[in-house]
């Protein structure tokens, strides 16, 4: 079944957790319920819906949906792009000459009163170029956070006076909600503010840069949709007489709390302007420095504790009055993934709907390696009977999912004789040998990848749930590296490959080397980006023969890696000598290289040479 995209993804929060790129996914699972059919309408329910899309997605394949989530950013979201259909957007705003025009007068506004300029005050800098990075918060730009506040402050005019409606308002709010979200200098959650505007390497400066508008929405219409904004333990005991056929259940699985982390989207909506300190710095001490609202604590979820998280989940479990019961968690979540499943057997017969996505880790962690993640969802029957054989199938399928993603990971054989492997080089490959039970299992490796995989997958498939624990663990180990090990892993290769003569092999791994590169986007990864780069350019040098040979300089590897050096080099650090040094280490080098490439030094290097002799 198809979904209305358009509806689905429009004016949607970048949030944590959100499944949007896990709906194809949850399509699969709501279809396999078999409660959407011809001629009757199917209802849904979402008791954490956060940004929303999987009510609209619910609402997009024609079911009566009702939503809840306990923060009122999320609520006001809700009630606008899944409380209201198409229908309302040509019939709404009567008093101010219909949306168009109500648009049109909120992005045509610039200065907000005095009395309304709070995000400006509190969260921006006063002026764009020059901020005071010491004192000052930069959430967003100072024109951004005047005209969110000029937005803010109409938007309360208006329903005060009653020129629009409750429902209008949420409209309303829910555009700039999704404006404020999508133009913060933040890398996502307004925990933090980057140090100057777009980041380490400007990445998001687009973004960021670009002015708040308020854009048309995107809506449908369709049967009854309810918002709620509860706690979930309370709402589920209400509705505990109402039937659904399928109740939706996404909680957060790690310790991050919501409330805290989108504080600013409270703010906003609530228009509560709580007091704060303009300054970072109170007595000559950095304090509130992301100025989070005191209540954030009114919503601090209880499943993000290990002490309360699998009772609570157990008791929400019990209360659920519906057919089908689809969960999203992670394997590694506050709640052990094993007692999960023994929580969700109790309640019927379950099932999984799974699919592999590779999660690229950004921002703190760029410089860890990719993760390859197993995305599922669970489904539970709860017409029919759980076991204890359903149980072990699942897990035995997750593991061998995960198991099937680590194994196409880069793998440093280094760590082989760490994990218990019998190591053997044969030929070009190395040929990694371990006895599993009364199983032995042999890993090809080639070119730092398993080469036999599905040979070794269908061994492992063979294996009781123990074994392939520990096999899990072994491939943990030997694929157990960093952006920076890999890079430098690549950097290695080069020499040895050109040592070889395996020229084509070498420009493979070069070609590794500026994606490789582009991850160390972090304060703390400059230096070793810097560091990188002078190996990497110093390598390329060394090896100059095959770079001639092969045209380095029209590859597109070469032109990623000259915009990575352009970006570094032009990056604006606080005064440091190291820094300095590297910079020009990397300037002549990258230079001579260019020189070389082109052809220019052969002449004088044989300058150098008649001239050395001449000393001599
Ligand atoms: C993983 S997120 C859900 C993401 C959502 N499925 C999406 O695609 O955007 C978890 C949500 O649960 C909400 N939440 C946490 N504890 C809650 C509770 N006890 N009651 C209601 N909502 C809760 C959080 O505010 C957050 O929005």
């Amino acid at each position: 079944m198809q979904y209305d995209s358009l509806y689905v993804e429009t004016n949607l929060i970048a949030y944590i957790g959100n499944k949007r790129r896990l709906l194809p996914l949850i399509t699969q699972a709501i279809e396999k319920t078999g409660a959407v059919k011809e001629g009757r309408t199917a209802t849904f329910c979402d008791l954490f819906s956060g940004s929303g899309v999987v009510g609209r997605l619910a609402k997009s394949m024609g079911m009566a949906v009702t939503v809840n989530d306990w923060e009122y950013y999320s609520y006001v979201i809700n009630k606008a792009f899944i409380g209201l259909n198409r229908s309302f957007l040509r019939s709404s705003f009567k008093n101010l000459g219909g949306l168009g025009a109500v648009l049109a007068q909120l992005n045509s506004l610039r200065e907000p009163s005095k009395s309304d300029r709070y995000i400006a005050t509190y969260y921006c800098p006063e002026d764009d170029n020059a901020p005071d990075l010491e004192k000052e918060r930069m959430f967003y730009t100072s024109y951004n956070g005047k005209k969110i506040d000029a937005i803010r402050g109409q938007i309360a005019s208006w329903f005060e006076n009653g020129k629009i409606n409750r429902k209008e308002q949420y409209l309303l709010l829910a555009l700039l909600l999704y404006e404020a979200s999508t133009r913060s200098n933040t890398s996502g959650v307004f925990k933090g503010f980057h140090r100057g505007f777009g980041g380490t390497n400007g990445d998001a400066l687009t973004r960021i840069m670009k002015e708040v508008e308020l854009a048309w929405p995107e809506l449908i219409d369709g049967p009854t949709a309810t918002v709620y904004q509860e706690d979930a333990m309370v709402l589920a005991q209400k509705l505990r007489n109402n039937h659904f056929d399928i109740v939706y259940l996404d909680p957060p699985y790690n310790q991050h709390q919501y409330g805290s982390n989108y504080h600013l989207l409270n703010t906003i909506a609530l228009n509560d302007k709580p007091g704060i300190n303009r300054s970072i710095i109170m007595g000559g001490k950095k304090t509130n420095k992301s100025a989070i609202r005191r209540d954030w604590i009114k919503t601090r979820s209880t499943f993000c504790y290990r002490s309360s998280a699998s009772q609570d989940f157990r008791e929400l479990i019990n209360m659920v009055n519906a057919d089908h019961i689809l969960i999203s968690y992670s394997t590694d979540g506050i709640i052990p993934f094993d007692e999960m499943l023994e929580i969700l057997s109790s309640k019927g017969q379950v099932n999984i709907c799974t699919s592999e996505y590779v999660k690229f880790r950004g921002g703190k962690q760029a410089l860890t390696s990719e993760v390859r993640n197993v995305e599922f969802v669970l489904m539970v029957d709860t017409t029919k009977q759980g076991s204890k054989s359903q149980v072990t199938r699942i897990s035995k399928r997750l593991l061998l999912d995960k198991i099937d993603t680590t194994i196409k990971k880069t793998v440093n054989a280094m760590n082989a004789e760490l994990a218990g492997f019998d190591f053997k080089t044969i030929k070009r490959s190395k040929v990694l040998v371990k006895s599993y039970g009364n199983r032995s299992v042999t890993f090809v490796i080639r070119k730092n990848h398993v080469e036999n995989l599905e040979e070794v997958m269908i061994q492992l498939q063979a294996l009781p749930y123990s074994s392939l624990k520990t096999v899990y663990h072994d491939l943990q180990v030997i694929t157990d590296l960093t952006r920076e090990d890999e890079l430098y892993m690549n950097i290695n290769d080069i020499v040895r490959l050109y040592r070889e003569k395996k020229w084509e092999d070498a420009l493979e791994s070069f070609r590794q080397i500026p994606y490789l590169l582009s991850k160390f986007n972090n304060r703390k990864a400059y230096i070793p980006s810097l560091k990188a780069i002078i190996s990497t350019l110093s390598v390329l040098l060394q090896t100059m023969e095959v770079w001639t040979a092969n045209r380095l300089i029209d590859e597109r590897a070469f032109s990623q890696l000259e915009k990575i050096i352009l970006t570094k080099i032009n990056h604006r650090s606080d005064p440091d000598r190291a820094i300095d040094s590297y910079k020009e280490q990397i300037t002549s080098l990258y230079d001579y290289l260019i020189g070389s490439l082109e052809g220019e030094n052969q002449q004088e290097e044989q300058a150098v040479t008649i001239s050395d002799r001449k000393k001599a």
